[in-house]
């Protein structure tokens, strides 16, 4: 892969968004689990599962909770599976946002969706409650990798579901992908790709699929069952790269491409540390220096809610070392990187750094840096975290 230099509109753009203020609400409710999710979620049958109503209630009444105002740019309603939710108690939820923190007048209002709950009267009913993005977790348009990954959708009903989700007049529509599933081939990457970039979206996320601890995926593979394969993933990326920038979608994070002016508001913002409240079980915030998370079991978020208790399982304030350490370390993330400052450049000077430079894992360029490939992310930002205040 060769350097592509940093484009000075990227640049502008994540130095916008860290100004972007933005809410998440998590609704944790899905049909069923799927094999390689480790999210907070509660499926059908599992405890809490019917009392939807309830949870909702208590959201809005952790939005109560929260001291505003807060004007916001960007919500992301994310899952779990938000479609769950009858339509009604969606936009119930979006007033609340709206009446505590204040929403700008051009919010993206996003939410994330997955195809076998989409018709075009709970598509028409959202955009009447002001959504204006939907999220479809397509993954694959090969049925055996849905099968394979649990999901309950097929190929056609995805397609539907974007479809209609146009003729409806959502402003941007995102397809999600995995790849790199043992049972995916060349040929059934290929196809998928094509049909994804047939749809003409204007948002494209992909991402590699990863075994995480304590899934079933995890147990089967522990079992003797395949694991994905680095290599063919990374391969998977290069020709979803190729694809994409081919029909005028530009990569603007390691795994998210978007056509102009459709790049994710609320995305850029986490990764560009703007400042985010964030609402249900597991969520996680950051604001006024501080991050803080939510308690990720249902009954004890719904019950510490309805106590008038805000439901943290824990905090911690980022001191100024500490932010602009973590400012860095999300910012590689972006194709725009981030200034190397202080942290940075002792980074890449230390041994790990300039080890990760000569394997061109992450770029420098012109007193920007990032990661050039996928896969490596997280190994990349584990060796971040041991630059100490000292090595400033
Ligand atoms: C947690 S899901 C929530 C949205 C929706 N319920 C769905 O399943 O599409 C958000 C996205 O995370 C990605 N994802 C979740 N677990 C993953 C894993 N283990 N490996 C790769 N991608 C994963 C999928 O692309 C999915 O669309
Ligand atoms: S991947 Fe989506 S639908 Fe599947 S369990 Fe996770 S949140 Fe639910």
């Amino acid at each position: 892969m060769t350097d592509r230099p940093v484009s000075p509109d990227s640049v502008a753009l994540a130095a916008q968004a860290s100004s972007w203020r933005s809410a998440y609400v998590h609704v944790p409710f899905c049909a069923r689990r799927c094999p390689y999710c480790d999210f907070a979620v509660v499926a059908a049958g599992e405890p809490g599962a019917e009392e939807t109503g309830r949870y909702v209630d208590a959201l809005i009444g952790e939005i109560g909770l929260e001291s505003g105002p807060f004007p916001i740019e960007a919500v992301n309603f994310g899952g779990g599976t938000p479609t769950r939710l009858d339509p009604h108690d969606l936009e119930r939820i979006l007033i609340a946002l709206r009446d505590r923190f204040g929403l700008a007048s051009d919010a993206e209002v996003s939410i994330e969706a997955n195809p076998e709950d989409w018709s075009p009267r709970y598509a028409a009913a959202l955009r009447e409650a002001g959504f204006n993005r939907v999220s479809f977790g397509v993954q694959s348009f090969d049925p055996e990798v849905l099968a394979y990954l649990g999901r309950r959708h097929s190929p056609d009903q995805a397609e539907r579901a974007v479809t209609v989700a146009r003729s409806a007049g959502f402003d941007t529509i995102n397809i999600d992908l995995i790849y790199g599933a043992p049972v995916e081939t060349d040929p059934s990457w290929a196809s998928t790709v094509d049909r994804a970039l047939t749809l003409g979206p204007e948002h494209l996320s992909a991402y590699a699929l990863t075994v995480e601890g304590g899934t079933e995926l995890s147990r089967s593979v522990r079992d003797g069952a395949p694991a994905p394969d680095g290599d063919v993933q990374a391969d998977r990326w290069e020709s979803l790269a190729a694809a994409a920038s081919s029909i005028g979608l530009v990569r603007y994070e390691i795994s998210n491409w978007a056509t102009p002016g459709h790049a994710c508001r609320y995305n850029l913002s986490t990764w560009a540390m703007g400042e985010f409240v964030a609402f249900g079980t597991g969520a996680h915030d950051h604001r006024d220096g501080t991050r803080a998370r939510n308690v990720r079991r249902l009954d004890a978020y719904v019950e510490r809610v309805e106590r008038g208790e805000r439901p943290r399982s824990g905090s911690e304030h980022l001191d100024g070392f500490e932010r602009k350490r973590e400012r860095f370390m999300v910012g590689l993330r972006l194709a725009a990187g981030v200034e190397a400052g202080s942290v940075g450049t002792a980074f890449l000077e230390s041994a790990e750094g300039r080890r990760l430079l000569d394997a061109r894992v992450i770029e420098s360029i012109d007193g920007r840096v990032r990661v050039g490939r996928p896969l490596l992310t997280d190994l990349v930002a584990r060796s971040v975290l041991s630059v100490s205040e000292e090595d400033c």
